[in-house]
């Protein structure tokens, strides 16, 4: 049985899971206006990845007698510049979601709730492989600049990382 206090941080975070699959759908949206096929596919798996995310946290709170909510979210931003800010801003939401996974992994803690620091281990792990793949691009688009063959073989790269199957979060 989750304490209420647990209950309440996970179900904060499936709320910064939600707002982590819509940011990234609007990404998606906006690369594939622009052309960036690669980039798009990436960016929609990466939103669908985030709502697995939210799925797991969901059927965890119930299955162990708590209550999920399924929150509102608001209006993600769309206002982008270039594919490097994309990536930026993308990076810069990861490590706020990680500071927020840190304070639900300290609230269990706090809480001796071991079970479910144990479950939000893999949201631990999973956190420093999305902040290290972000740097990573954020690296190559630095190294690419305003060279358009370049930035043609990163979205052709992309198409590639995209193809394997979606983490099912499991
Ligand atoms: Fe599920 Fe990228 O945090």
């Amino acid at each position: 049985m989750l304490s209420k206090k647990i209950e309440a941080a996970l179900n904060g975070q499936v709320e910064v899971e939600a707002m982590s699959s819509q940011a990234y759908l609007a990404m998606a949206s906006w690369a594939e206006n622009q052309g960036l096929s690669g980039t798009a596919a990436f960016l929609y798996k990466h939103s669908d990845e985030e709502r697995m995310h939210m799925l797991k946290l969901v059927k965890f709170i119930n299955e162990r007698g708590g209550k999920a909510i399924i929150p509102a979210l608001k209006l993600p931003s769309t206002n982008f510049k270039s594919i490097t800010g994309i990536f930026e801003s993308l990076l810069f939401h990861e490590t706020k979601v990680t500071q927020e996974i840190n304070k639900v992994v300290d609230t269990c803690l706090k809480e001796k709730d071991y079970t479910t620091h144990n479950f939000m281990q893999w949201y631990v792990s999973e956190q420093i492989e999305e902040e290290a793949l972000a740097r990573t691009l954020i690296d190559k688009l630095n190294l690419i600049g305003n060279d358009k063959g370049g930035l043609y073989l990163f979205d052709r790269d992309l198409e590639g990382l995209s193809a394997a199957p979606a983490e099912r979060g499991q």
